[in-house]
C-alpha cells in the first residue's frame, strides 16, 4: 500500500483556520446503521478498536435506538460490553428517549448525543414526534443524563434542506438548535443529513448563529456527501471558526430515515486536507486507511472515500 499522506506532498496553511480540529467520528454509528446486510458484532468491536488505535478520540459506537426502528445497532450493549476502553478515548452513543436513555446508563456510557430535527416531516419520520413535541422527549432525557454526570451532545438533522420540505429557513435552523443547547447540552452538530448545502449556505447559517449569541465553539458540522460539498462546506466552517468536524471512515453512511442521505464526509478525506493545510488531527491516516480497506473487505464493497481508493490497494472491498 502506498502510505504517503499529503504531507508528503508540502504543508501550506491557509489564514483563518484552526491549529488543531477534533474528528468526531462517526462510522460505527452513522455508517453502519445504514448497511442493509447485519454486521457481526465482532467485526463492530473491532472497527471501533481499530479507529481509536489510529488516533481517533471520539467514536460514536452505536445508538440506543428501538431496535425494530434501526435493526443494525440491536446489538448495542452487546457492543459495549466487548469494547476494551482506550485512555483518552470518548464512546458516544446516540439517545432519543428516557428508554434509550435507561438502556445506555445500564451500560455505565459517559456520553451521549439527542437527535433533532430542524423540520416537522423529519421530526415524525425519524423521532415519531412532531417538531415541537420532540423538545419534550428529549427534556428529561438530557436532564437524568446530566444529573447522572454525562456529556450530552444534540444533533440537529435537516439544517441545509428536506427531501419532502425543501428549503429549510436558516432561522426556522437556528430557533430548533438553540433550544436543543438550552437543553444543557454541550455541542450541537449541525446535520446536513442529504447533503445539499453549498458553503455560502454553511458561511450564512453559522452566522444566523452567531447573530442568536451561539458562536463556533459550541458547534460542530456534520456533512453527509450527496452532492460532493463536504469538504468545501467543512473548509468554510472552519473558517468560520468551528473546530469539530464529525466524518465517518471510508465515506461510509446515509440514514434509513432519509432515502436521499448517502455517506458522511469520509474521515480520510477530511484527513488528506487538513494534513496538507498544517492543522492537526492526531489521526495516521495509513492505520485509517487500512482499518477502512479492511471494513471494506468485510462489508463486500469498495469504500466510498477517494483517499482510500487512491492509498488503498485496488482490488479493497471486491470489484465495483
Ligand atoms: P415509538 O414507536 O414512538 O416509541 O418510537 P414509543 O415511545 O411509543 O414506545 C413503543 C415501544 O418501543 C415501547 O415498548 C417502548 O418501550 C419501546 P412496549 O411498551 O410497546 O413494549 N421503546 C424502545 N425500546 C428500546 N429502545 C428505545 C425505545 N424507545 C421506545 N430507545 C423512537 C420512538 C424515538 C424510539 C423511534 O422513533 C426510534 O427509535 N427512532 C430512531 C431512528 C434513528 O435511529 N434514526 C437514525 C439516527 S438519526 C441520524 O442518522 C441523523 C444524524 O446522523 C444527523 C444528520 O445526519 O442529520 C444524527
Ligand atoms: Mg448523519
Amino acid at each position: 500500500m502506498t502510505t504517503a499522506g499529503s504531507a508528503g506532498y508540502g504543508t501550506y496553511r491557509l489564514d483563518g483556520l484552526p491549529a488543531r480540529v477534533t474528528i468526531h467520528e462517526v462510522g460505527p454509528r452513522d455508517g453502519l446503521q445504514n448497511e442493509a446486510a447485519i454486521v457481526p458484532v465482532e467485526v463492530k468491536a473491532e472497527f471501533v478498536t481499530r479507529l481509536a488505535r489510529a488516533g481517533l478520540t471520539r467514536i460514536e459506537t452505536t445508538s440506543f435506538v428501538h431496535p425494530k426502528w434501526v435493526p443494525q445497532l440491536a446489538d448495542a450493549a452487546e457492543l459495549l460490553d466487548r469494547l476494551e476502553p482506550a485512555p483518552g478515548v470518548r464512546y458516544p452513543v446516540l439517545v432519543p428517549n428516557e428508554r434509550g436513555l435507561d438502556r445506555a446508563l445500564e451500560r455505565g456510557v459517559a456520553e451521549i448525543a439527542i437527535f433533532g430535527s430542524a423540520t416537522e416531516t423529519f421530526a415524525r419520520r425519524n423521532l415519531n414526534q412532531g417538531l415541537e413535541s420532540q423538545f419534550a422527549m428529549f427534556a428529561p432525557v438530557v436532564e437524568r443524563a446530566l444529573r447522572h454526570g454525562l456529556r450530552v451532545r444534540a444533533y440537529l438533522s435537516m439544517c441545509f434542506g428536506d427531501p419532502w420540505e425543501g428549503a429549510v429557513p436558516v432561522e426556522q435552523v437556528v430557533r430548533a438548535g438553540a433550544r436543543l443547547l438550552d437543553l444543557g447540552c454541550f455541542e450541537l452538530s449541525l446535520g446536513d443529513t442529504i447533503g445539499v448545502g453549498t458553503p455560502g449556505h454553511v458561511a450564512e447559517l453559522l452566522d444566523g448563529f452567531a447573530a442568536a449569541g451561539v458562536g463556533p465553539e459550541r458547534l460542530a458540522v456534520h456533512f453527509h456527501d450527496t452532492y460532493g460539498q463536504a469538504l468545501a462546506n467543512t473548509l468554510t466552517a472552519l473558517t468560520k471558526g468551528v473546530t469539530v468536524v464529525d466524518a465517518s471512515a471510508g465515506g461510509l453512511g446515509g440514514c434509513p430515515y432519509a432515502e436521499s442521505a448517502t455517506g458522511n464526509l469520509a474521515t480520510e478525506d477530511l484527513v488528506w486536507m487538513l494534513d496538507g493545510l498544517g492543522v492537526e488531527t492526531g489521526v495516521d491516516l495509513t492505520s485509517l486507511v487500512e482499518t477502512s480497506v479492511w471494513l471494506a473487505d468485510r462489508l463486500g464493497r469498495p469504500s466510498a472515500s477517494r483517499v482510500v481508493r487512491a492509498l488503498g490497494p485496488a482490488d479493497a472491498g471486491g470489484s465495483d
